[in-house]
């Protein structure tokens, strides 16, 4: 079956992309190689990328067009296959300049208008994807050379990748930046979360059936829960960025907000970018804010993996990994009872848990349903173990939603069994179609920023994490840091924030 979601109909429904010069900065980085040439080259083959679409990599690093183009090769081809390779590579040119050169950036304004008037559009995606010390001087330097400005025809937007600060004051700051730069309709900040099929899903899911929006409140539903895990820890040298952000500031802030926010916002009014954002920010508002070391102590674990075994591989401990420090205080592992002060969710716990070095790489929401009150089936002996409802959307991977029920165990006696229906993607459709930054890029080039974070929602986001960033390192007091063995599923403290309620876990 094919899966290609954007199809000619599809694309009569929403904004076409349009031809442009994507600019790369960070172009020799690891996101480039990794993610963004191989969605691009995916979507060429695909035949899903506007014609006369050009990129240019902007890093320091001397290198030539055709360099570059080699350095590229490799993983695309590697994932991808070569049959485009050849065509596509010429559209792929290297441009070298420090970030805080403003000649680096006029001659590359010189470069962008060459181009204009040997068929270009005029139309300029500009991708922040170096490392984030930068994006203050490429944002200044783009202004400076004028190149923010959109041409006669055409339109300037900008991309900005995460970690979008590192905490509310320098959310904001990058947000004023970004906004003397760039206005909000132009202004594009990643969450790579938000282009995966099944978190999309979640409105549909929600709001496209009267079965589940009927029942979506704190009078059917006892709790939800939302886990990330990966079995990854450290890997490429990775640590020197971790070691910084913590599974607090690189997840949650920004990815598990996010889906916490599809789970429990209200239908928008519309499907606009605006629509759907206003309703997601309300969400963010009515966090319950744990403000003071108490709070943070009794309804946040934060822990750290040791040595131990993960897919039968013996691994390090988190403070022995490269670039790590070995004093660290930085959490690879958190877990989080979240309230929603608003009328839908008053007193429902939202769980929520991230961890590097668990088990296996899974992400998933679980909507655990109130259980049917003791009479009749509920009375029999043990029927209380057997799970009630529970809906699981399996973000990742076998992408999927479950119903879980009970039903009666066929033989003379009433004993009830757990059943679930199952729906998954690819039975339903033959897979769960294009990686997330495919869909994302097509949706900067068609200026839709339905799927992208607004300027509200990242620094609303922020001051939510702040408060318990404050009490871990700013306190007289800080809440210890738990301990796990690599490949379990993390320390027994996260268990004991469920365990007020009767809670558990649910098992991945
Ligand atoms: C990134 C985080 O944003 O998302 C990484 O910085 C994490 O630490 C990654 O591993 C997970 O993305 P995915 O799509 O593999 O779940």
């Amino acid at each position: 079956m094919d899966t290609n979601p954007f199809h000619e109909d599809d694309l009569d429904l929403r904004n076409r992309p349009e031809p442009c010069t994507v600019v790369i900065f960070g172009a020799t980085g690891d996101l480039t190689h990794r993610k963004l040439i191989p969605a691009l080259y995916n979507l060429a083959m695909k035949g899903d990328l506007p014609a006369g679409l050009n990129v240019i990599g902007f890093a320091r690093r001397e290198k030539s067009d055709e360099e570059f183009r080699k350095d590229l090769e490799g993983e695309t081809k590697k994932n991808q296959g070569d049959a485009l390779w050849e065509q596509f590579s010429k559209t792929i040119f290297y441009h070298q300049s420090e970030f805080q050169d403003l000649a680096g950036y006029e001659r590359l304004r010189d470069r962008l208008d060459e181009m204009d008037r040997e068929g270009g559009t005029g139309n300029r995606l500009y991708y922040l994807a170096s490392a984030p010390e930068f994006f203050d001087d490429i944002l200044t330097h783009l202004r400076n050379a004028g190149l923010n400005e959109p041409r006669e025809q055409g339109w300037s937007r900008v991309v900005v990748e995460k970690p979008f600060g590192v905490d509310l004051p320098s959310a904001k700051h990058l947000n004023q930046i970004v906004s003397e730069t760039f206005p909000e309709r132009d202004t594009y900040r990643i969450d790579h979360y938000l282009g995966k099929e099944t978190a999309q899903n979640i409105m549909v899911l929600r709001f496209a059936n009267s079965l589940f929006e009927l029942l979506w409140n704190n009078r059917c539903i006892d709790q939800v829960q939302i886990t990330c895990a990966e079995h990854l820890g450290m890997e490429g040298g990775r640590g020197g960025y971790y070691d910084t952000a913590g599974a607090l500031r690189d997840m949650v802030q920004n990815h598990l907000l996010q889906l916490l926010s599809l789970i429990a916002m209200e239908p928008p009014a519309d499907l606009s970018a605006d629509g759907v954002r206003d309703e997601k920010v309300k969400v963010l508002k009515c966090l319950r804010p744990m403000i003071g070391e108490k709070a943070v102590a009794e309804n946040v674990v934060r822990a750290q993996y040791t040595a131990g075994t993960v897919n039968g591989q013996p691994v390090v401990g988190y403070r022995r990994e490269n670039r790590v420090n070995p004093g660290s205080m930085t959490e690879s592992y958190v877990a989080l009872r979240i309230m929603i002060d608003n009328w839908r969710w008053e007193g429902v716990p939202f769980y929520v848990r991230m961890g590097k070095r668990l088990p296996k790489k899974s992400t998933e929401i679980s909507i655990h349903f109130k259980q049917a009150p003791k009479v009749l089936f509920n009375a029999l002996p043990g029927a209380g173990d057997t799970p009630g409802n529970v809906l699981v959307i399996r973000i990742q991977p076998n992408e999927g939603i479950s119903l879980g029920m009970r039903s009666k165990l066929p033989g003379p006696a009433a004993r009830l069994q757990p059943v679930k229906m199952d729906f998954d993607y690819q039975t339903s459709f033959g897979g769960s179609g294009p990686e997330a930054y495919q869909r994302l890029l097509l949706d900067a080039m068609a200026g839709d920023a339905t799927l992208f974070a607004r300027r509200d929602e990242v620094e609303q986001a922020w001051s939510f994490i702040d408060e318990i960033e404050n009490a871990w390192h700013k306190s007289a007091n800080p809440p210890p840091m738990a301990e796990f063995p690599a490949g379990s599923w993390g320390p027994k403290e996260a268990d004991e924030l469920l365990k007020e309620r009767d809670h558990v876990w649910r098992r991945l």
